[in-house]
This record gives C-alpha cells, structure tokens and sequence, in this order.
C-alpha cells in the first residue's frame, strides 16, 4: 500500500443569498435569521477549500491531478455558483435553504460525482466569513 496524501486546492467565489423558511412567517424568520433574511438578498465572499485524499499513485506520483482538480472545480461549482444568486439562479436551493452548512453539502455532491473515484476521500470546507466555516463530512 503507497503512502496516503491529501492534496488542498483554494478557490473563491462571490455570491448572493437570502436565509428563509417558507413555512415560518415574517416574524420567525425574521427572529431566527435576523439581517440574513433581508428580503433584497445579500452576499458574501466565500472561500472554498476543496481537500482529496489517497494513496500516491505509483506511475504519475500524484494523488490526483491538481489541473484535474481545479477544471473540475471551475466547471461544477464556479461557474455555477460565481457572481449568482444562489437562491434564484442555483437549481438545488430552490426548496433548499442556502446556510453555509446547505451549500456545502450540494458542493460535496456535485464533487463527488466529478471526481468519480471511490478511492478517493473528498473533504470540503466553505468559508463565508474569516470567522465562520463549515466542513462537510463532519
Ligand atoms: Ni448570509
């Protein structure tokens, strides 16, 4: 068995949001997710920190191809979800509440399916704010 490495590749994206629960009346929301709830939509700079572990491969000497990895980075989550508003413009958070915990579990999603590979450990972590980030699996 090779050595196992993760490879880390950073991205950043720019988008819009609004936190709201359809079933909850102005009032609740408005308690519940205070100025995040602003019915005009605000954004925030995220930063993505996409992790993937395995084995070295023997032939090449990657884990995986970073060019690789950041193509398929830019084809399935940037320029889906870069300069938009997530609420309106992405598909997956019309019925789903765009938190940072949410976006990033679509983000996993949608990796995981790319990269394909089941040897492979795919970590993500999502940035919204310097001070607050998720990680996805826990
Ligand atoms: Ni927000």
């Amino acid at each position: 068995m090779n050595k196992k490495v993760a490879v880390y590749r950073l991205e950043h994206f720019n988008a819009a949001h609004r936190l709201h629960n359809p079933e909850w009346d102005e009032a609740k929301n408005q308690d519940i997710f205070g100025k995040c709830n602003n019915p005009n939509f605000h954004g925030h700079n995220y930063n993505l920190e996409v992790r993937v572990a395995g084995e070295i491969d023997d032939k090449t000497g990657y884990v995986f191809d970073m060019k690789i990895l950041s193509d398929i980075i830019k084809e399935h989550i940037l320029d889906e979800f870069d300069h938009k508003n997530l609420n309106l413009d992405v598909p997956e958070f019309k019925n789903l509440n765009p938190t940072a915990e949410n976006i990033i579990t679509v983000i996993h999603s949608k990796l995981s399916k790319a990269i394909n590979n089941s040897q492979l450990d795919l970590r993500v972590r999502l940035y919204e704010t310097e001070r607050n980030y998720v990680e996805y699996p826990a």
